[in-house]
């Protein structure tokens, strides 16, 4: 395995290590950014012997924490193990690991969450800091400093050229047959010498097929062979596909209406069980030639490519269970014409989400009777994962749906509230919310005239009466009112689920 045979320079072949070795290179205080999109491509090795160093120094009695840069979520062996190890100083820009999310939320280690589409410009304009050392998963490392990129793109490309020095993860376990998926778009620039980016349909490519960097600044690489986190979806719940039954009907029903082709237009959907259990209704749905321009590419979008329902998809990354894998790797030179997958800066594009009039599909975590959406808190306080692509998607698509089952926690939550605890997504940018209950289509309508159809069509009939009752007191107490809210209740429901574990 570690024969160097994926390392095609000879002259950086000296430069293969162990991953202790590797790590030892990475200081305390710096600043590091490592692939890694949902669980794809993120460097394997070299997190996890980065912890046994951290572990070593507090042994030590040495303090020891780096600042993690990612595309998004990766896996235990990344988040996981640092978090573990509470060697995480500042986590961005999207995690979903458990441990991290507990570390956030005890105060022990910083998060900022960002819109994915901001990061590689916040990182070039300085923003964010120094970017000391990048760690990135490839399939093979070529001549001339190009890279072959591994299952995501996310900002590898960004940290290839921010960081000072470059460490690789040469991942035999990854297809060599990934070679030509790729599309690196090299024509980024800050303002004011940003041009139009020349992408107008999903399958457009625009780049080059590898991630170059300079030879020069790699100083360590560490061969790998283990995959991705390939996490298994559960089959669809019945709530999962109630709301894509109601998702895919509302879309026959634009359809009619000639506000939508019967291709659709590109569809991006969020990550999940929800989101894939949409995609594996469209299976049965009466749209043909559909095409998706989103992040993450999941096992139903994938199935519906081998089935040519769908005949392109644009991603920045592959976030397939062990059996989608298998499918995925047995046919790749069939998906290979299929798919490309681009740096997340171009994948979450907002001129080019707008361009090409996506329907944008995520979930939500509650959404008020106003159409106000919170897909990242729970009680106000404590992060979940992060707002992802979703802002990047909801604000600039044609069509934007939000979607949950309509109460969790076994019922003692009211997903739909009388005002979200967090604003991830405000009224102005949620056209359409979506529970097992039904749908609400909020375009085209004033404030009341939402509360009224959110109340009738997604609150839970166990909830659906104290909303309305809420409701009709507002309106009473302020009478006239554009938004009309208690002030003293709003947030009651809350407060009462913290003080008593029900609203
Ligand atoms: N209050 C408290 N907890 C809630 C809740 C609420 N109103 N609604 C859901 N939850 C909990 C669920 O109980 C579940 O908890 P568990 O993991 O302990 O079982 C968890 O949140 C996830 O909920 P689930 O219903 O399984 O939905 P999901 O896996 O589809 O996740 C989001 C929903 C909102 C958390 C998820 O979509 C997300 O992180 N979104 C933001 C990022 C994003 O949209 N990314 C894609 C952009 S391209």
């Amino acid at each position: 395995m570690t024969d160097g045979a994926r390392v095609l320079d000879p002259s950086l072949r000296n430069r293969i290590m162990s991953a202790d070795e590797a790590a030892a290179l990475i200081l305390s205080g710096t600043n590091v950014g490592m692939s890694g999109f949902t669980g794809a491509g993120y460097p394997k090795e070299i997190p996890l012997a980065l912890a046994r160093h951290i572990v070593a120094a507090h042994e030590r009695g040495e303090a020891f924490k780096i600042g993690v840069w990612t595309g998004a979520s990766t896996a235990p062996e990344l988040d996981g193990a640092l978090a573990k190890v509470d060697g995480v100083e500042m986590r961005l820009p999207y995690q979903s690991d458990p441990t991290c999310r507990q570390r956030i939320n005890a105060g022990e280690m910083d998060y900022l969450d960002i819109h994915l589409s901001h990061v590689g410009q916040f990182v070039w304009s300085g923003f964010l800091g120094q970017l000391d050392v990048a760690v990135i998963e490839v399939a093979a490392v070529l001549d001339g400093g190009r890279l072959i990129p591994s299952s995501s793109v996310g900002n590898n490309k960004t940290w290839l050229d921010q960081a000072d020095k470059i460490i690789l993860e040469v991942n035999h376990r990854q297809s060599l047959a990934l070679e030509g998926m790729h599309d690196i778009y090299y024509g980024t620039r800050l303002p004011p010498h940003r041009q139009p980016i020349p992408l107008t349909h999903p399958r457009d490519r625009i780049g080059i097929p590898y991630l170059t960097c300079d030879p020069n600044k790699i100083i360590a690489i560490v061969e790998t062979n283990k995959a991705d986190r390939n996490t298994t979806f559960t089959p669809p719940d019945e709530n999962s596909q109630l709301i894509a039954g109601h998702v895919i009907e509302f879309l026959q029903h634009e359809v009619k209406k000639g506000r939508l082709p019967n291709t659709l237009l590109p569809l991006q959907s969020g990550v999940g069980n929800v989101a894939n259990a949409v995609f594996m209704g469209l299976k049965d749905s009466p749209f043909e030639n559909l095409t998706a321009y989103t992040e993450v590419l999941q096992d139903g979008m994938l199935d519906l490519l081998a089935d040519g329902k769908l005949t392109f998809a644009s991603a920045t990354a592959l976030s397939l269970s062990h059996e989608a894998l298998a499918r995925f790797e047995a046919g790749i030179e069939e998906f290979r014409s299929k798919i490309v997958l681009r740096p997340q800066e171009i994948s979450n594009h907002p001129e080019i989400i707008r361009r090409l009039g996506i329907i944008a599909m995520n979930g939500l975590i509650e959404a008020d009777i106003y159409g106000n959406v919170n897909s990242t808190h729970v009680m106000g306080s404590s992060i979940m994962n992060g707002i992802g692509g979703s802002g990047d998607f909801a604000r600039n698509a044609y069509l934007s749906f939000f979607m949950s089952p309509s109460v969790a926690k076994g019922g003692t939550i009211s997903c739909i509230v009388p005002m979200v605890s967090h604003v991830d997504h405000t009224e102005h940018d949620v056209q359409v919310i979506v529970t097992e209950q039904g749908l609400a289509d909020l375009r085209g309508l004033a404030p009341r005239q939402r509360a009224r159809l959110i109340i009738e069509k997604c609150a839970h009939p166990h909830f659906r009466p104290a909303l309305e009752e809420y409701y009709q007191r507002a309106l009473k107490e302020a009478p006239g009112r554009h938004t009309p809210h208690i002030m003293d209740e709003a947030l009651s429901w809350h407060a009462r689920y913290l003080r008593h574990g029900s609203m």
